[in-house]
């Protein structure tokens, strides 16, 4: 970026009666002087002989002054560096100033039938397309516009001027980002060869000399403005910047005043009106007037307002003037005695001009798409190179994409070992071997949500062991007989927790449904060895002895020696508020033992209840830390807004919750009684058998004849032993029938479970939209956002939470009233929200049904 004076340089037009006198050239200093008097001074001199040049005598300094010089010099010595700018990325703008006759068009233009003579444009474009060939690293495009303002009216020089006519007028506008100031829907044609170019040039001028003739109106009178945009972004794609540049070539019309151009234009014998030429005067001297009232502005320290858009001239030239731009003003002047005060008004303004400063930079816009492209090679560069680093260090494992849910639930399945593991060694071998900062992170992370989870089962289970104990009734602890019995049959199901049991008759205290099958278990750590006793463990209430206790009897499994399967069903499982035939051994027991003692979480308790969940405070359960705490109103607002939920948004989920529920509740009823009809009978072949035994032992003995005392009985101990084994093969059948009903059962449990899940979660994620929608930051007042957002306070005086209806409208009604604007927002939000709520439901529908197939 730099800071430059625009560059202003005089050129004279040469002729043979140049007024040395008047004009004093001094190529050395680049001064002008001007010795120049009124009229009746001059007539005073003439009659005094006496010249007093004080007052008259006026010195102008530029950057350059050109006397007699060549279209070479001028293009070498001054115009090149512009035009080498506008390829570098700088814009840049050449202006012709002066009188009609001064030479504007010959500098700018030249002669077209001469090559020598040929004037900056040409050489400009020679000059473009020299360096975007010899610049093979850089892809150009170059475009050209060419247009004339005429009497405050653009013309495009590229179009028919038939067109031009048919056309309204075009309009300036600005992009700031790239190519600043352009005329909106001007022609505007990309060109490959500096030959393209030139015929457009050529072609342009051809236009303005027609339309001359056509529409009798003369070059001279409009400004012509040849511009050519540069835009280069690197081949190689390595850089994303793309550098837009123009050039702007500019003819003006001729500065000279009214009364001049009146008599040049008589001279000149042109048929038109004063009228036309009083016109075209007038919108001449009001541009050139606002050009130097532009660039008198910017002269100044503090330019303040800058009449840019007082006309189209300065409007087109606003970023040539002042902005980021090398200007160079070439100031024409006709060193003839009778152009003398031309000649001065044209240096005075030249001479304003030299203290306007331009700023320049080049202008870089980003290309989004190479920003991308470059972004993408950086991160597949240093996951290279930490690939690298990794293999140096013999870390050949890492990787450095997302985990997916798989590698999660490997890593999870560790840190439960871990979390299982007894002493140091136990630990040292099961916890993860580590490998990277990111898998530490995701471990940590993981462990996270475990520990989450155990917070929120911890929470439920507190809360149903303090109000749901009483129903299901505590488990039973096995008695020896049948213990001896179920250990013969899978002895690992004996360790004495209530969970292991299966089946377990008790006269008052009902029964349990037996332990979670294994895919029921998000995680499953054997955790019994260490786990303090529950309640049940200790020998509550219920200890009854007349329970069948047995691992659940696997298909082809042999019979214990006693001839029986037992049905272990244990008591606190069955219970109305413990139900969860899915149950998170992991971590429940530990943090139950640890903070709880004595009412650690029963290992059959309700594992999720939506109740526990949304009563706030102790039972926040999952979604407690982000609701929980405040318990007492914040819980009931929450308990309500649940209600409201499952009536509304989560109606069609909650209605599939229900009918679950109430399968699963005949279904318990049904595995009750096939349990009270197991233990019906097993109470009946436990007397048959004692009865037998009783006979057996009262029996005369015959001691002579061995073995006799089994093979011969009397038909009272036939009919028992009948009905023993009769018995007994009803038993198994009805076991077989309740092993399939509590099958079905769990099942049913299972889905209730995830049913019920995945509405807390609906509810959360509800809450989640609403809480979102809550517009904290938007200025609105909490008044105005509470009808929306349940997050923010909703009133629940109005009816809670019905999602159509007059309360919305309401809501909608009050905010409107409170700012229109953001009522679309509103709107908007709300449609987001529902259309969101709908889409997950639809997936969970999907999924779930994925689920039972
Ligand atoms: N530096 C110069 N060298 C030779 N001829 C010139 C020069 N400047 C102007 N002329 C001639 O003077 C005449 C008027 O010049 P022109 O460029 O049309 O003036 P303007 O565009 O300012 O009205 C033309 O015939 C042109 O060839
Ligand atoms: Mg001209």
């Amino acid at each position: 970026m730099g800071r430059d004076h625009v560059k202003v340089c005089v050129r004279t037009r040469p002729t043979s009666t140049f007024a040395q006198d008047a004009i004093v050239i001094d190529k050395e200093a680049q001064t002008i002087t001007v010795n120049h008097g009124t009229l009746e001074q001059e007539a005073e001199i003439a009659a005094t002989g006496m010249h007093d040049n004080r007052q008259n005598s006026f010195r102008f300094q530029f950057h350059h002054v050109l006397h007699n010089a060549g279209q070479d010099t001028i293009y070498d010595g001054l115009a090149r560096d512009v035009v080498q700018g506008a390829v570098d990325g700088i814009s840049g703008c050449i202006m012709t100033y002066g009188q009609t006759g001064s030479g504007k068009t010959f500098t700018m233009s030249g002669d077209s039938g001469n090559y020598q003579h040929r004037g900056i444009s040409p050489r400009a474009l020679t000059h473009v397309f020299q360096e975007v060939n010899a610049r093979i690293e850089t892809a150009f495009s170059v475009n050209i516009t060419y247009m004339e303002i005429y009497n405050e009216k653009i013309f495009d020089l590229l179009v028919d001027p038939a067109v031009n006519a048919t056309k309204g007028d075009y309009t300036i506008a600005e992009d700031r980002a790239g190519r600043g100031v352009f005329v909106r829907g001007l022609t505007e044609v990309e060109v490959k060869s500096e030959q393209e170019a030139l015929n457009l040039l050529y072609g342009g001028e051809l236009m303005r000399t027609t339309a001359q003739h056509n529409l009798n109106k003369k070059s001279n009178r409009s400004h012509s403005i040849f511009t050519v945009y540069v835009t280069q972004r690197a081949k190689s794609g390595v850089s994303e910047k793309v550098v837009s540049s123009k050039l702007n070539l500019v003819d003006l019309a001729g500065s000279e005043r009214l009364k001049k151009a009146l008599d040049q234009e008589r001279l000149e014998g042109r048929t038109v009106s004063d009228e036309t030429i009083k016109k075209e005067s007038m919108y001449i001297n009001q541009s050139l007037s606002y050009l130097e009232q532009c660039v008198v502005a910017l002269s100044r320290r503090n330019a303040g307002h800058v009449p840019y858009r007082q006309s189209k001239l300065t409007n087109v030239l606003k970023d040539s003037l002042g902005g980021n731009c090398n200007t160079l003003l070439l100031a024409c002047i006709w060193g003839e005695a009778q152009h003398l005060e031309e000649t001065m008004s044209t240096l005075r303004l030249a001479s304003r001009m030299m203290r306007v400063q331009n700023e320049t930079h080049a202008l870089e816009v980003l290309d989004p798409m190479q920003t991308l492209k470059k972004q993408e090679r950086t991160i597949r560069d240093l996951k290279q190179e930490l690939l690298m680093h990794d293999a140096l260090a013999d870390r050949s494992r890492v990787v450095y994409d997302p985990y997916t849910p798989e590698q999660q639930q490997g890593i999870r399945r560790q840190l439960e070992k871990f979390v299982a593991a007894q002493g140091p060694e136990e630990e040292e071998a099961s916890f993860p071997p580590l490998e990277s900062v990111r898998q530490m992170r995701e471990i940590c992370r993981v462990f996270k949500t475990l520990i989450l989870e155990v917070q929120g089962d911890a929470r439920s289970a507190l809360l149903n062991s303090a109000g749901g104990m009483g129903e299901g009734g505590l488990a039973t602890p096995e008695d020896g007989d049948t213990r001896e019995g179920v250990e013969g049959g899978n002895p690992n199901k004996m360790q004495g927790t209530a969970d292991t049991l299966v089946g377990s008759m008790e006269p008052d205290n009902g029964f349990g449904l037996g332990r979670a099958p294994d895919h029921a278990r998000p995680v499953t750590v054997d955790s019994t060895r260490d786990r303090p006793l529950s309640r049940q463990q200790q020998g509550g209430r219920g200890g009854a002895s007349s329970a069948f206790m047995a691992g659940a009897p696997p298909a082809g499994q042999s019979e214990p020696k006693d001839g029986l399967l037992s049905p272990v069903l244990s008591a606190s499982e069955v219970g109305d508020d413990g139900p969860s035939a899915t149950k998170r051994h992991f971590g429940r027991s530990r943090v139950g033992g640890g903070a709880g003692g004595g009412v650690q979480a029963p290992a059959s308790g309700t594992t999720f209840n939506d109740r526990s969940l949304l009563a706030g405070g102790a039972g926040g359960g999952p979604s407690g830390g982000r609701w929980g705490g405040g318990g007492g109103v914040v819980g009931e607002a929450k308990s309500a807004m649940y209600e409201a939920f499952k009536q509304g948004v989560g109606r069609q989920l909650n209605g599939e919750l229900l009918a679950t529920k109430a399968l699963a509740k005949a279904q318990k009823e049904g595995v009750r009684e096939q349990a009270a009809r197991v233990n019906a009978l097993k109470k009946q072949i436990d007397q048959l058998q004692a009865t037998v035994r009783d006979k057996r032992l009262k029996r005369p003995s015959l001691p002579d004849v061995k073995g006799t005392a089994d093979d011969v009985m009397d038909e009272d101990e036939f009919k028992l032993v009948t009905q023993e084994r009769e018995t007994k093969r009803n038993y198994k059948e009805a076991f077989e029938v309740l092993a399939k009903a509590k099958a079905k059962m769990e099942a049913s449990a299972q889905q209730e479970e995830e049913l019920r899940k995945d509405l807390i979660q609906s509810f959360d994620g509800y809450l989640e939209e609403k809480a979102e929608g809550g517009f904290e930051e938007d200025g609105l007042d909490i008044d105005s956002r509470a009808p929306l957002s349940p997050g923010g306070g909703i009133r629940w005086d109005e009816g809670g939470f019905e999602d159509t209806g007059s309360l919305e409208q309401a809501a909608l009604t009050r905010v409107a009233d409170k700012d229109q604007n953001s009522l679309a927002f509103f709107q908007a939000q709300k449609t987001r929200i529902a259309t969101r709520n709908q889409n997950t439901l639809a997936l969970k529908q999907a999924h779930r049904s994925k689920r039972n197939r």
